[in-house]
């Protein structure tokens, strides 16, 4: 979603700030621009598209000046055009903004300022230009102006702001979104995501809600009031690798075939932490996951093997819904949130009403030192480094190798989970290397299909609605995944003749009553896709994977149905790693 750099020193600031935004782009966006001051002039540059080419229309790159802030938008409030991308300027072109987030009462500010300020956009970001405008020419600093506009605005933001009057100064401020500082001696960076500028530096300070961070020779946190507040740098310990695709077509494939060693490094944590946070899973009255799309899939993964492995019932409820849920949560209530970004808005909210009420907050996150995490008890990282296509892959397999490394340690079986989740990981690379060829010809048999549907029973029904999620997501074939059992329920009158239907059966306990259900979609002309170790006469097209043990099937299963979503996509002449309307990190509600 939309993203925020923000840089001052004494070097040009122009090309860091595009090598800022470059490092946010995968999380998806329809346009960028940076604005700069030099001179006592604000330079600005914006523009609808990808960023190569904004810059190049635009010379973002010849923005003079030191100081600067730069934006890639997902839009929100106002279509995708020039005017509603940002940096947003006041009208004296002195004051330039770049927001993250919804200003809920932006209308009612709006129709307040309309008569005094010339509005040039449809976005909620425009008012704070204005407002700080209004407070800047009452003899305010851009520092007081902001903190007065916080009072003023409802919502959740990340916001940046300079001034042609302040020279060498960034102000910036936050609710409810990430936003982090970062040094590198007189060079200070800020940014709503840290990978922004960790090439430069891993030295790093979080914003929290409220903070009004003041950037020039120094980095200052006040709170609403004024009063400084002691924000502690720490270094983030995350290797920097520069996204590349090496040699792959696009990110995603290069991150499904990453997926083994994204197991294995899920199953390096500290064994102590794991120990504890079982034994609090165990010992909770009520113990409730919490997440979004993917991270949510794992989430139901994790309820069946902490119920099969441990014998422990935990309850999965989306992120966007979860605050719904209050009155029923307290000080016996344990959340288990799970969110590969860590910053995922709709989490967040569910998360923060559970603390006001006492619940203990655990989570299992990619990004380091993410929202998510810094409100947990305990965190969990996956490790699985940055995922950088939108659609989750190889992070979702990290989450399940942690799933299972809780649940054997809540059996009591913490090493044996550990070793059988390394050896299912080994035949992971074979799934994909067996497969590759033979899915690639189902997408091409598939893709002008409108619809398609995928079923299983037990474990494997989270991976059923995650393979349907995949397709939709990229290759925007409508398509749903549900318990097998549940079809004749309302989703058979659906089916029709060559309705793709993928049937993910592995020859466990479920086998036989699941392919009874995949009859039923075959005696209406449904295409049948089998995902199983053995073919039957009932598939007319089967995805071979390895046998395992029950409670692993996830573990294998869902990688064909990864690989079938890309090439669907890729077949349809879609580019998997930036679907369209989507974004990485889910930062609005
Ligand atoms: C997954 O392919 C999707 N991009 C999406 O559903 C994602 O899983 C969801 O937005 C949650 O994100 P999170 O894990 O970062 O919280």
């Amino acid at each position: 979603m939309c993203g925020i750099v923000g840089f001052t020193s004494d070097e040009p600031a122009a090309p860091v700030l595009l090598r800022g935004l470059k490092c946010l782009e995968y999380r998806g966006y329809d346009s960028a621009g940076i604005a700069t001051i030099c001179n006592g002039q604000l330079n600005c540059g914006k523009d609808v598209g990808k960023l190569d080419e904004v810059c190049t229309n635009h010379n973002l790159i010849g923005l003079v000046g030191n100081t600067g802030i730069g934006h890639v938008r997902w839009a929100t409030h106002g279509g995708v055009t020039m005017e509603n991308a940002h940096p947003h300027c006041d009208c004296k072109q002195e004051i330039a903004v770049v927001h993250n987030g919804i200003i809920d009462n932006y209308e009612e500010l709006r129709a307040e300022l309309r008569s005094e300020h010339c509005f040039k956009s449809q976005t909620d970001t425009e008012i704070v230009a204005h407002l700080l405008e209004e407070y800047v020419e009452e003899g305010l600093s851009l520092e007081a102006a902001m903190r007065k506009v916080v009072r003023r605005i409802r919502g959740t933001y990340s916001i940046a702001a300079i001034s042609v009057r302040e020279p060498g100064r960034l102000v910036a401020t936050r609710k409810d979104g990430p936003l982090v500082v970062g040094r590198d001696g007189n060079r200070k960076f800020i940014a709503s995501d840290a990978l922004a500028f960790m090439e430069h530096t891993h030295d790093v300070a979080y914003v929290e809600d409220g903070d009004i961070v003041v950037l020039d020779e120094d980095i200052v946190f006040t709170n609403e009031d004024g009063a400084a507040v002691d924000r502690a740098f720490k270094t983030i310990d995350w290797r920097w690798d520069e996204p590349t695709k090496q040699g792959y077509d696009y990110y995603m494939m290069k991150e499904i075939t990453e997926t083994p060693d994204a197991i294995r490094c899920a199953l390096e944590q500290d064994k102590d932490l794991i120990l504890d946070m079982a034994m609090n899973i165990l010992r909770a009255k009520q113990v409730v996951f919490t997440a979004c799309g993917t991270s949510r899939y794992a989430a139901l993964v994790g309820r069946y093997l902490f119920s099969r492995l441990a014998g422990k019932f935990c309850d999965v409820i989306m992120g966007s819904e979860f605050h719904y849920f209050s009155d029923s949560v307290d000080k016996n209530t344990l959340v288990i949130a799970i969110s590969q970004s860590g910053e995922t808005a709709d989490v967040i909210q569910g998360v923060k009403k559970a603390r006001e009420n006492g619940a203990t907050i655990f989570s299992m996150i990619n990004m380091i030192g993410s929202s998510i995490a810094r409100m947990s008890d305990r965190s969990i990282y996956l490790n699985c480094g940055p995922e950088i296509g939108v659609a989750a892959t190889k992070s979702f397999m990290s989450q399940l190798a942690i799933l299972y490394l809780l649940a054997f340690t809540m059996a009591n079986r913490m090493d044996e989970g550990i070793q059988k989740v390394r050896d299912v990981c080994d035949t992971i690379e074979g799934v994909i290397e067996t497969n590759g060829l033979r899915v690639e010809r189902i997408a091409g048999l598939t893709k002008h299909n409108n619809s398609c549907y995928y079923i299983a029973r037990g474990i494997n029904f989270a991976i059923a609605a995650e393979g349907a999620l995949k397709l939709k997501e990229i290759s925007y074939i409508h398509a749903e995944g549900m318990p097998a059992g549940e079809l004749k329920h309302g989703t058979l009158a659906l089916i029709e003749k060559g309705t793709p239907v993928v049937v993910i059966c592995p020859k466990d306990y479920t086998f036989e009553e699941t392919l009874a259900n995949a009859a039923e979609t075959k005696a209406r002309g449904a295409f049948v896709i089998g995902v199983s170790e053995e073919n039957h006469a009932m598939f007319d097209e089967w995805i071979e994977i390895h046998a395992t043990e029950e409670i692993f099937y996830p573990l294998v299963t869902v990688v064909p149905l990864q690989l079938l979503a890309y090439y669907s996509a890729v077949a349809r002449g879609n580019d998997p790693d930036r679907p369209r309307n989507l974004a990485k990190s889910v930062t609005v509600k």
